[in-house]
């Protein structure tokens, strides 16, 4: 059978999905406390948010609404060779940035950050096009995983390093609706 067959439509009694890690009524605090920051920090600038779909998109919807200052929006589609659960570091880029980053100060909205390798990947291919500056706003950071310092100048939430589903984020595509971000206790997809 395949995956996807073995998760649940009805996520209820679903027993694939786990302890929630992060409610949505703190996920919408934590939000307006990030978009509060944002917004001083950026005075005098229009941030260039640049959503990583699709897992950030949930996110960067509520975190705009939140900033009070002019924003624009791009998105990039990236998918990280590896297993389903666990990325390489590899990068390919499925949707390109519509727009030019020369002198933009951009904001990289990343749902999680696990290893970092995907992330350490699109700081270095977005810094190619010269921006004015570049920061990453991540929703969640999972513990001491990272090889490196990442300077993630944002940060939602610190979490344990269990794979988690909800508020975007998914696996083989079904959960990203889940208002909370839940432990998926659910069989592994390889
Ligand atoms: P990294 O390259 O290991 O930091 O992985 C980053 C990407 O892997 C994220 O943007 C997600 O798409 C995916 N990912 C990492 N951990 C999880 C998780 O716990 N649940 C769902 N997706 C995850």
């Amino acid at each position: 059978m395949a995956v996807v067959n073995e998760l649940s439509n009805n996520w209820e009694n679903d027993p694939a999905i786990g302890a929630v890690v992060v409610e949505s009524s703190d996920i919408n605090h934590r939000i307006k406390e990030l978009g509060a920051e944002i917004s001083a920090d950026y005075v005098d600038r229009i941030p260039l948010l640049v959503g990583v779909l699709k897992g950030a998109a949930m996110f960067m919807s509520d975190l705009a609404r939140e900033i009070t200052r002019p924003v624009e929006f791009d998105y990039m589609s990236v998918s990280s060779y590896g297993s389903a659960t666990r990325t390489s570091g590899v990068v390919r880029i499925l949707k390109d940035l519509d727009g030019d980053l020369s002198d933009r100060d951009v904001i990289i909205v990343e749902d999680i950050v696990d290893s970092g390798l995907t992330l350490t990947y699109l700081r270095k291919y977005l810094a190619a096009r010269n921006p004015r500056s570049l920061e990453v706003c991540t929703l969640l950071l999972k513990e001491g995983l990272q090889k490196t310092d990442l300077r993630l100048r944002y940060v939602g939430f610190r979490i344990p390093p269990d794979f988690v589903v909800g508020y975007g984020l998914d696996v083989n595509e079904r959960y990203r609706n889940l208002e909370s971000v839940h432990q998926y206790v659910g069989l592994r997809p390889k």
